[in-house]
């Protein structure tokens, strides 16, 4: 597990090869950087596979470590191996840099590598042609850098310390202000379209100020503690992931031609979203095929935080962060109906992950024991929540709870459907976690017609 076997090697050098090529390629000629970032995406995928494979033992040794506690042999396997996914991912985009600016680099310097291009000496020194660099998307690239940079930092400390929760659900706030400032100087927008049936109230666009600014923190703030919290199957918090990329991917794609006629006003910011997202999915999809059941590495922290902070600069610095919560729908679920254990008015166990049955070999809620009887209201919202199969709640004679099923969606699915093996339980919340992204567009794209005048498309 530890080397990687000769076919493994050969296909990892192959897509390794033809990405360099790619991108060699795409500097001279009129390369697309779009299909210099696919090219990233390969690199990032063979790098991150491989250095999974190399770095286990390695990490084993600093105790990063875990044990599988839905397998009969409790065996340790190496944890955080989301670093090396945010490390590599890093890297790339930050090569990837001159990618997207290559027109404008040529057009703003004294013809820098475009033949045909003269521009008089005069010109460059007082920097007259300078302003045509957008230096403003260069910010903004740039703090989406920033932000995730201090999201894995984040991540890293908490796999090794085992920060605690009211302590660290802030600092994902401080990690998006980089990006808060660059929106607020770049596009300022803090303008909601009001819908039709409120206009005459509030006027067609009603400004939000500040207020819009608190959002996109407490934004910054979900994603990556909602990944984290949807969590405790192996492979599910890269799955989920990968799925919500794909989906943003599949909503960026609209803003492109020959779906949208050229130039459209979003274009760009989608762009930008697609040169995010494509190395995120090389990187996760190395990861997934290790941590998929059985897996054999665990993601750790780093990966969920790191996830979820990809997809907020995305949506906030890509201008769509509302349509982004249509994707997070499983999330938001998980997170509400998590609240009453979040905020300790029901028992919350260190681990809520789903119970493994030795005997069974399948998963079964598992479940958070009352130690006193909860007071008479919270009795009664259990017990109605037992009765409309929203949770599994066992009484005493008496008739008072002493026992629920843990608040979360993993949980939630094994009391609807059943115990079941750790791998279809992962499938099924994913094709669950699809269907609600591919709702959650179709709402956006058609049915938002009903209180908006019109679609951004
Ligand atoms: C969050 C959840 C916790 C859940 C845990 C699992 C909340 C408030 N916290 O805590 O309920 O149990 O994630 O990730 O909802 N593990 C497995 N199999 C897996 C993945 C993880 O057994 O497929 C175990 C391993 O022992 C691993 C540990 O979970 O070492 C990682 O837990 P950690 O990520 O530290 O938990 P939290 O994020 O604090
Ligand atoms: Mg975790």
């Amino acid at each position: 597990m530890t080397s990687l076997s000769r076919s493994e090697a050969l296909s990892l050098f192959a897509i390794s090869a033809a990405g360099v090529a790619i991108i060699s390629n795409a500097f001279q000629g009129d390369g697309n950087p779009v299909v210099a970032s696919l090219a990233f995406s390969g690199i990032a995928f063979s790098a991150t596979y491989a250095m999974i494979r190399w770095l286990g033992n390695t990490f084993m040794k600093a105790g990063l470590k875990g044990t599988d506690m839905s397998k009969l042999r409790k065996v340790e396997i190496p944890e955080t191996m989301g670093a090396v996914c945010a490390v590599v991912y890093l890297l790339c985009i930050i090569m990837f840099i001159p990618f997207p600016f290559y027109k404008d680099i040529v057009a703003a310097t004294s013809g820098g590598g475009n033949k045909d291009y003269i521009q008089e000496v005069h010109h460059v020194e007082t920097g007259r042609f300078l302003h045509r660099f957008p230096h403003n998307k260069l910010a903004a690239y740039l703090s989406a850098i920033l932000s995730l940079q201090s999201i894995v930092i984040l991540g890293i400390g908490d796999d090794l310390f085992d920060i605690r929760w009211r302590h660290k659900v802030l600092i994902p706030a401080f990690a998006s202000v980089p990006m808060l400032i660059v929106y607020f100087v770049d596009f300022g927008v803090t303008q909601v379209v009001v819908p039709t049936p409120l206009q005459q109230y509030l006027g067609d666009l009603f400004n939000l100020g500040w207020l819009y600014y608190a959002y996109m923190a407490a934004f910054a703030i979900f994603c990556p503690n909602s990944i984290n919290i949807l969590a405790g199957i192996n492979g599910i918090e890269v799955s989920q992931s990968i799925v919500i990329a794909l989906l943003i991917l599949a909503n960026d794609v609209l803003y492109l031609p020959p779906f949208t006629s050229y130039p459209h006003p979003a274009t760009d910011a989608h762009l930008f979203s697609i040169y995010l997202l494509l190395p995120f999915l090389g990187v996760s999809c190395a990861l997934l095929m290790h941590n998929w059941y059985p897996a054999k590495v665990f993601v750790g922290d780093t990966y969920c935080y790191f996830a979820g902070m990809v997809f907020a600069v995305d949506g906030i610095l890509g201008h769509f962060s509302k349509t982004l919560w249509l994707l997070f729908l499983p999330q938001v679920f998980n997170f509400v109906y998590s609240a009453p254990q979040l905020f300790h008015i029901v028992p919350c166990p260190r681990h809520r992950l789903p119970h493994f049955n030795a005997r069974t070999g399948l998963m079964e809620p598992s479940t958070a024991t009352f130690r006193k009887p909860p007071a008479r209201p919270v009795q009664a919202v259990l017990k109605l929540l037992g009765e409309l199969r929203l949770l599994q709640v066992k009484t005493d004679n008496k008739g008072e709870v002493v026992e629920c099923s843990n608040m979360t969606l993993i949980n939630l699915w094994l009391v609807w459907f059943g115990p079941m093996r750790e791998d279809r339980l992962c499938m099924g919340l994913m094709a669950f976690q699809f269907a609600c992204g591919v709702a959650g567009l179709f709402v956006r794209h058609r049915l938002a017609l009903l209180v908006f005048t019109q679609d951004n498309l």
